[in-house]
């Protein structure tokens, strides 16, 4: 990633003492920091308006057994005073090697507040002859750093190497965001292991009535840890009309944050896990510090298999807490905030990472008309006990030559770039939810699977394979065999990998988001790097910004993706709403592009997907990810050609992305100016209820003209009864001109602009 130092501004205050206002560059958000009865306390407005009401920071410690060897255990929540602070303004901007824009502009003000918290205990020194009394000083010292943009805050706690703070456990973040009101939420259950629930729409004071509805309790790994506990990045929108979202950033080394609410009926905050049980109940042992005002929420650390939320070691430092805010809803997705508060890039050469598109041997997979596994044959199967040769193949396993080939083929044909092809491994017969430790190898394929010569034909047509590491969330053996099964890749061509992590965590116990796991998904990563390798990773923690320092993660699943469809389907504004929140911390492989909707009219599947053809066509634009798939199967889309022209056509990098509308759960339309060229892409994408879109082109180079295709839904289209009506009209249109497009319920419209 270029990095292009424009640093305009770095303004070093002197040490002053009792600091307490920091503003956004231009004014309009306020963050008044203080400590007030020894805790730290900060609050938020946004053009004069409460955003985050007074709040207390800290951090509860864990006891422990080691304690009596230097491990700290004494709680970093009060006692302290402000010894300085020191700030300074930031002006620059980088290039992302990827992204929805060519340049970034990282402008902030910075105030960082030195804390200490201050103990003093005597100590007897005397030898017997002469007793004395030594004072011996226990102080600690913590820093809170607050970045204030124009569209949001950060803030994190740095915790300095000192004498008297090596080595915490941290039991709890205390970490509240007292809100202002009862406001409208979008929001997931907090879960320690799942992020794949249907998005919840309730104002605070219903998140408690609505939790066990909310909750698919059927999902692979599910640990619902509170009745008011709920996941980032929360999107909220004020009665009046402020939209604010909570997230973090730079999640390294650390467990997942939730948001655990204190409503009217909070009896006790923190509640724990019922042993495997996936049930919530108090726990009767919660933190001593006295609750919060209602509609506060307080940070909620993914624990691992010992209950613990964090092994820290200074020097160190927690993830940045982010709170955006705007009064316009399109500032919330062009928003960099989370992105900025990320290191630059630390790999030196990234001139093979690229936006892929891609098409797999996948979504017949997920309907269930074809399988992973190879064989029916064995009640279960150990990997280094089976001759794969003398196995008796079902039939239905679709990972082989000929239809690998055909994708090829079909990817060649229309300018995809690789092949996805899962279920290519052994080890698919009892690969889910066994505890099952030594599930894959990652590098033993199929009998009718020939690695060598399937890639030799798809880079014959210059298309490349695209890999597939089902871990199984077995994270030791992956971590046994990752380096082997990379070094495979680099022998036969793959550039990509999509790891999955369907299941609960083994080693038993962990979960998905703690501290150890999140340490697995950047060690992937960092390993992959060394093997040139792009990753898209499944099931793993939901992203924050950590594509900027490492941009060879190209993609996240991480939320409930289009694989739902074919489960029983979502909603049709679920589209609608992720943008605003799940994509806030990075792409999503949301694999998009169904244009067979009803699954029945192809398998024995009767879920169907709740979109219309031009809703999928649009998803390519709203859904922004560098890495997109094609997932509907070639024959189906060789039945509507000339609507797959658009996927085609459309880029996945661009230089300039122009939010024209947006409107939580209803609608959003962006315009992308595909990477270095002229051209232009628009997407509209709405709920249940339709949209009308009125687009004027004053973002078009002047006196250019562009031949514009417009990919609209047919005037009696629906997600449900026509969904596979459209209209595609040509035009050819110039700076200034008006789009007039009516989005069918589910629905929407794809437009291209190519410049002439
Ligand atoms: C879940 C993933 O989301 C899906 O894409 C994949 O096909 C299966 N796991 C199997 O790995
Ligand atoms: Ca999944």
């Amino acid at each position: 990633m270029k990095h292009r130092n424009m640093l305009l501004a770095l303004l070093l205050l002197p040490l002053t003492a009792m600091a307490t206002e920091v503003k956004s560059p231009n004014g309009n958000i306020v963050v008044t920091f203080d400590v007030v009865d020894g805790r730290p306390t900060y609050s938020m407005t946004y053009k004069g308006r409460d955003v985050i009401k007074p709040s207390h920071l800290g951090l509860e410690l864990a006891k422990d057994k080691h304690a009596s060897k230097g491990l700290q255990e004494s709680d970093l929540m009060d006692g302290f005073v402000i010894l300085s602070s020191q700030g300074r303004e930031v002006d620059d901007t980088w290039e992302p090697v990827w992204g929805e824009t060519s340049e970034i502009r990282n402008h902030y003000n910075e105030m960082a507040f030195y804390l200490e918290q201050t103990k003093r205990s005597t100590s007897y020194t005397g030898d017997g002859t002469a007793p004395g009394l030594a004072l011996i000083d226990q102080s600690r010292h913590m820093i809170i750093r607050f970045r204030v943009y124009d569209d949001g805050i950060g803030f994190r706690y740095e915790f300095p190497q000192q004498e008297n703070l090596n080595y915490f456990l941290i039991k709890e973040e205390h970490s509240e965001f007292a809100m202002a009101g009862d406001h409208t939420a979008w929001w997931l259950p907090g879960d320690y292991d799942t992020q794949e629930q249907e998005t919840q729409q309730t104002k605070l004071s219903e998140i408690r009535g609505q939790m066990n509805k909310a909750v698919n309790w059927g999902n692979s790994s599910v640990a619902v840890f509170s009745p008011t506990g709920v996941q980032t990045s929360l999107q909220m929108k004020s009665d009046d009309g402020l939209y604010i979202n909570i997230h973090e950033a730079a999640c390294l080394d650390y467990a997942t944050m939730h948001l655990e609410l204190v409503d009217a009926e909070t009896k006790t905050l923190t509640t724990k896990l019922d042993g495997n049980s996936n049930v919530y109940t108090p726990n009767p042992k919660s933190s001593p510090y006295p609750l919060p005002q209602p509609f506060t929420f307080v940070s909620h650390l993914t624990p691992d298999a010992t209950g613990l939320k964090g092994a820290m070691q200074t020097p160190c430092e927690t993830p940045w807490r982010t709170v955006i805010v705007s009064d316009d809803a399109r500032d919330m997705l062009s928003s960099n905030l989370i992105l900025n508060l990320n290191e630059p890039c630390k790999l030196e050469d990234t001139s093979w990472i690229h936006p892929t598109k891609y098409c797999g041997v996948w979504w017949e997979m997920i309907v269930g008309k074809s399988s992973w596994n190879y064989t029916n044959d064995y009640p279960s199967i150990k990997l280094d006990q089976i001759d794969w040769k003398k196995v008796r193949p079902n039939g239905r396993h679709a990972a082989n030559n000929e239809k690998v080939k055909r994708y090829i083929d079909f990817a060649a044909k229309n300018g995809l770039d690789e092949v996805l092809v899962e279920g290519w491994n052994v080890g698919w017969e009892d690969w889910a939810n066994m505890w099952k430790r030594d599930v894959f190898d990652f590098q033993t394929p199929y009998p009718d699977f020939d690695i060598k010569m399937l890639n030799d034909y798809a880079h014959s047509k210059g298309v490349k394979l695209l890999m597939h590491h089902e871990t199984s969330s077995s994270t030791q053996n992956y971590e046994r065999h990752m380096e082997k099964a990379f070094q495979l890749m680099n022998k036969y061509g793959y550039d990509a990998v999509k790891t999955g992590y369907v299941g609960d965590i083994i080693p038993r116990g962990d979960h998905h988001y703690s501290q150890s796991m999140n340490n697995h998904y950047l060690h992937v990563i960092k390993e992959a790097a060394k093997h040139h390798i792009m990753v898209n990773a499944h099931e793993a923690t939901r992203p924050t910004g950590i594509c900027r320092t490492y941009p060879n993660l190209v993609g996240n699943e991480s939320a409930r993706g289009t694989e739902y469809e074919a489960f029983g389907g979502s909603r049709p504004d679920h589209t609608c709403i992720l943008p605003f929140t799940r994509l806030q911390g990075g792409p999503m492989d949301y694999t998009p592009g169904i244009f067979v909707t009803k699954l029945s009219e192809w398998s024995q599947n009767t879920s169907w997907a709740r979109i219309t053809i031009a809703g999928s066509l649009a998803l390519y634009l709203t859904m922004y990810s560098p890495l997109q798939m094609a997932a509907d199967l070639p024959e189906h889309y060789e039945k509507f050609d000339d609507a797959f022209q658009f996927i085609r056509d459309v880029a996945c990098d661009w230089d300039e992305s122009i939010y024209l509308e947006a409107e939580p759960a209803d609608y959003i339309t962006v315009a992308r100016k595909a990477k270095n060229t002229n051209n232009w892409f628009i997407g509209g994408k709405c709920d249940e209820n339709g949209h009308q879109s009125t687009i004027k082109l004053d973002f078009l180079d002047k006196g250019r003209k562009y031949e514009c295709t417009i990919y609209a839904d047919a005037k009696d289209a629906h997600y449900e009864t026509n969904p596979q009506a459209y209209v595609i009209t040509k035009r050819v249109v110039k700076r200034g001109d008006t789009l007039k497009l009516q989005e069918a319920p589910g629905g929407g419209f794809a437009v291209s602009l190519i410049a002439q």
